[in-house]
């Protein structure tokens, strides 16, 4: 032990502490100061542990304690509060460059340490002075305007006041700061692992080192007399099915019998300390017997394979689209692409840690204790019925904390499980912090798709037919896997009018990690192949893509590859809206490629147009008018950073003529809401904000029918104060052909094509993207800030689709090996915005999030290929794959 003294946050203080430790452990520990946030596995990759120290930026995992005898270290809690925030506080929120908040105060005070310094930095320096801290939701745009603005506050330039919005002016359409932003800003928003239980032990998991084996035995014996060891938890000690039961039965808590997957959990501990369970989780021996694993789908589908799971085939979902004669088309056509494309297993990459806390509660007289599980669920009462049955306990409640970004993979949910158990079997509050690598392990991924097209148009280039084969890699379990099968279905034809359509998609289980939701879930994998083939196509035909797309786009009145007929369409008029970039981007490259050289530049196209709020889908929102004259509006609806919250404030606010902050969200316990479907499928706008109208134009109507303006007075005409509101897809009745594949999808659209401007060295194939142009329509827009923060982060992370990231299997443990975009992988972005009302939005608006991803893949791909003529069909677009696609070029 060595005594080192320490001022922090301007207090002078003096600690005992152990060589070992490090600086944000005594922060977050000792402290109790958690703006400071964990990410990697203290590697140094993440930065969101940032603070100064001093008065440079310090990665505070990597600063020993006993280096800092002295020193003066200052957090984001000691910059400013709520009440009394920072200059660079303010203009992180006023900027929309907070999300999910949880790289904000890393990113703020690096922005202070380069601000201190240098009070008007350039793009380069601000991206020098960030380049250590990732951030997944906002493509890194706003964070360097943020700091450009905070630069200009503390020059004086302007005053937060001449840049915030007029609470008091219009709600719609305006950029008023998140609700949550500002305690996100100032390091108060309690994430998961922010959560102090008092008495609470720490869980540590053992996970199958094999992709596939028999468990033979469980040797616990010198891991539980290790030092702080409580106990040690298996499957025979889970009451419940021990299944979390997401649509089948198939995915254990704990494994019993077999492992599935490099990863799939085997045993936990419990233990006073979490290195103290980390060491014991280290000593659990786990006898295999090890199995044939099944690699790939084409695997899993032979004559010979070993069955997965006793009760469901390897083929576990199969369902074609049938609409025409597409042989007889294609075989007609003037002109015919057939190839073949695939994507990557990619994970969804939240920076929180899949962290959550479980314990007991006392409950009412003569009841047994409830069981409260907090964690980030996206669908708190679906979840809460997948823990109950998996637990075998009844007497629960999920409370929703703040999320450090979820991009899907919180659609299903993994460690709530582990520690619910926990806290049951050992009746002791349970803190499970899973690392980096664990996170990846018990999460589900992006779904590797195998696809073969052919792709036919005439000879004035007009498309008379698809054909499309694909094949899902599921993994070990199923999830949601079959909604990728369907989604991709759905939205088949793209933004197109194809007159014949011959589909057929395949579900298979494999040895691999399991697949679920990824920003999009389907829809990036299948669109990739048919952007691509567009292209290739209108090479073929002679046709300047962007003209060819426009020739061929749905229009009102004809019907998508599922036969549902469109009412509106705004597509084409977001081609002419990108005309003018795309002519300029055209002229710049062909003026750059003319001066030769390795590195050569394209210009490439993708579109999207993606469906919202699926057949069947609905929504219920209760809404209350407070005695003060506020609302409460009641809604299990998870804002994991989008901006849900936002949204409804506005709409609500808008629709009651009321100041904002008289508006009060509920929504994030399984106690007070109930449910509303989940923070999925971009819907929450479309679906939740529609119910939540529906719910206000109720309450307002009693209000007119009582003459009453205010509570009393409703109370006294004896209306109730409180209704429910919902909205249902007007197609719930319907459903889809089981042979054909036809029938309704979606009910409404957001619209978009992108343009990506790349140079592509063809020496070494590196490709960088210079810019990333969207043209969107997504309807009435609630808040700008979110809408543009939606399609930055998109692009961000459907660049890094295209380009490097992956999952790999027991290779793939922390961000470098994941290659996470960073600030200086960031592009330039443009955005054109049209407000199309839908017939059916919420006051005009659909759903936005996931679209933005969806055409990024293709419009670098073809730019890779606009600029040298190297066609990358199988993702990521890794400068070898380039070098190959050149050497066959
Ligand atoms: S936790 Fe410090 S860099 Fe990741
Ligand atoms: S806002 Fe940066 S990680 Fe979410």
């Amino acid at each position: 032990m060595k005594k080192v003294k320490l001022t922090i946050n301007g207090r002078a203080q003096q600690f005992i502490v152990d060589p070992k430790r490090v600086l944000l452990d005594l922060l977050r520990e000792d402290l109790k100061l958690t703006g400071a946030k964990q990410s990697c596995d203290r590697k140094g990759q993440c930065g969101v542990c940032t603070v100064i120290v001093n008065g440079k930026a310090t990665r505070s995992c990597l600063a020993k304690v006993t280096d800092l005898d002295g020193a003066e270290v200052i957090t984001v809690e000691g910059l400013g509060t709520p009440q009394n925030p920072h200059l660079i506080q303010e203009a992180f929120v006023l900027s929309g460059a907070i999300q999910c908040g949880f790289c904000t105060p890393g990113m703020i005070m690096a922005a202070k340490a380069l601000l201190d310094e240098n009070p008007n930095p350039s793009i380069e320096e601000i991206k020098a002075a960030l380049r250590r801290i990732l951030c997944r939701c906002t493509g890194y745009k706003k964070i360097i305007e943020a700091v450009q603005l905070a630069g200009r506050f503390l020059r004086r330039e302007i005053a937060p006041d001449q840049v915030r919005p007029d609470p008091n002016g219009p709600k719609i359409g305006v950029n008023h700061p998140r609700p949550s932003a500002m305690v996100k800003a100032c390091g108060v928003a309690e994430f998961s692992a922010d959560i102090k239980v008092e008495g609470a032990a720490e869980l540590a998991v053992v996970h199958s080192p094999h992709a596939h084996a028999r468990i033979k035995a469980i040797h616990t014996a010198a891991a539980e007399k290790m030092p702080g060891v409580i106990g040690i938890m298996t499957a025979k000690d889970i009451k419940g099915t021990n299944r979390l039961k997401f649509v089948v039965a198939d995915r254990p808590i704990l494994c019993d019998t077999t492992v599935r997957y490099i990863g799939d959990p085997v045993a936990a501990v419990l233990a006073e300390t979490r290195e103290q369970a980390v060491a014991a989780a280290q000593a659990v021996e786990v006898a295999y017997e090890i199995l044939p694993a099944i690699k790939s789908p084409a695997e899993g589908m032979a004559k010979d394979a070993l069955q997965l799971h006793s009760e469901w085939p390897n083929l576990c979902h199969s369902q074609p689209q049938i609409r025409g004669d597409a042989e007889a088309a294609l075989a007609q056509s003037a002109f015919v692409v057939e190839t073949d494309f695939s994507t990557q297993m990619n994970h969804q990459a939240p920076l929180e840690p899949e962290a959550c806390v479980a314990y007991l509660e006392e409950g009412d007289e003569g009841e047994e204790p409830i069981l409260v599980v907090i964690g980030r669920s996206i669908n708190i009462h679906y979840h809460l019925g997948m823990l109950q049955g998996a637990l075998g306990y009844e007497n629960m409640r999920y409370e929703e904390a703040y999320s450090g970004g979820q991009f899907g993979i919180k659609i299903d949910i993994t460690s709530e499980g582990l520690a619910g158990a926990a806290a049951l079997h050992f009746k002791r509050p349970v803190r499970f912090i899973p690392s980096l690598t664990e996170s990846m392990y018990l999460s589900p991924k992006r779904h590797p798709f195998e696809m073969k097209m052919r792709l036919g148009a005439d000879r004035q280039g007009k498309l008379t037919g698809l054909t499309m084969d694909y094949i899902v890699d599921n993994g070990a379990y199923l999830s949601a896997g079959r909604a990728m099968v369907f989604r991709a279905l759905y939205m088949l034809s793209g933004s197109y009018y194809i007159p014949a359509v011959k589909a057929l998609g395949k579900l298979v289980y494999t040895n691999n990690p399991w697949g679920s939701a990824a920003r999009g879930a389907g829809p990036p994998q299948a669109n990739f192949a048919l952007e691509s083939a567009m292209d290739m196509l209108a090479e073929k035909i002679g046709m300047d893509p962007l003209q060819f797309r426009l020739i061929n786009s749905l229009k009102p009145g004809q019907p998508k590859s599922t036969d549902r007929v469109v009412d509106q369409w705004p597509f084409p008029e977001l081609v002419e809206a990108i005309r003018s970039h795309y002519n300029r981007a055209k002229k710049e490259a062909e003026d750059f490629n003319r001066k030769g050289g390795p590195v050569r530049c394209g210009v490439g196209l993708g579109t999207g147009a993606f469906g919202i709020s699926m057949s069947g889908d609905s929504a219920n929102v209760a809404v209350e008018l407070d005695p003060d004259g506020g609302l409460s509006v009641f809604a299990a609806a998870a804002d994991p950073g989008e901006g849900n919250d936002s949204m409804f404030i506005q709409i609500a606010a808008h629709l009651m003529d009321l100041p904002m902050s008289k508006i009060r969200l509920v929504t994030r316990n399984t106690e007070r809401t109930t449910a509303t479907g989940p923070a999925a499928g971009s819907r929450m706008t479309y679906m939740v904000g529609g119910a939540m109208v529906d719910a206000i134009q109720k309450l307002k109507a009693a209000m007119a029918e009582a003459r009453a303006t205010a509570y009393d007075q409703l109370k006294a005409a004896g209306k109730p104060t409180r209704y429910m509101g919902t909205k249902k897809n007007q197609d719930a009745a319907a459903k889809i052909d089981p042979v054909t594949g036809l029938g309704s999808s979606f009910e409404s659209q957001v619209h978009a094509i992108q343009m990506a401007e790349v140079e592509v060295n063809t020496k070494t194939g590196d490709v960088k993207v210079v810019k990333m142009t969207t043209a969107v329509d997504a309807g009435t827009v609630i808040n700008p800030q979110n809408l543009e923060g939606q399609l930055e982060g998109g692009v961000d992370q459907g660049m890094g689709f295209a380009l490097r990231e992956e999952y790999v299997a027991g290779q793939t443990k922390d961000w470098i090996t994941f290659r996470f975009p960073t600030i200086t992988t960031a592009c330039e972005m443009e955005h054109i915005i049209r407000e199309t009302p839908r017939n059916t939005g919420t006051l005009g608006a659909t759903g936005v999030g996931e679209m933005t991803m969806v055409p990024t893949a293709p419009a670098i791909t073809n730019a890779i290929f606009n600029a040298c003529k190297a066609r990358v069909r199988h993702l990521p677009a890794t400068p070898d794959k380039v070098l190959a696609a050149l050497g066959k070029a």
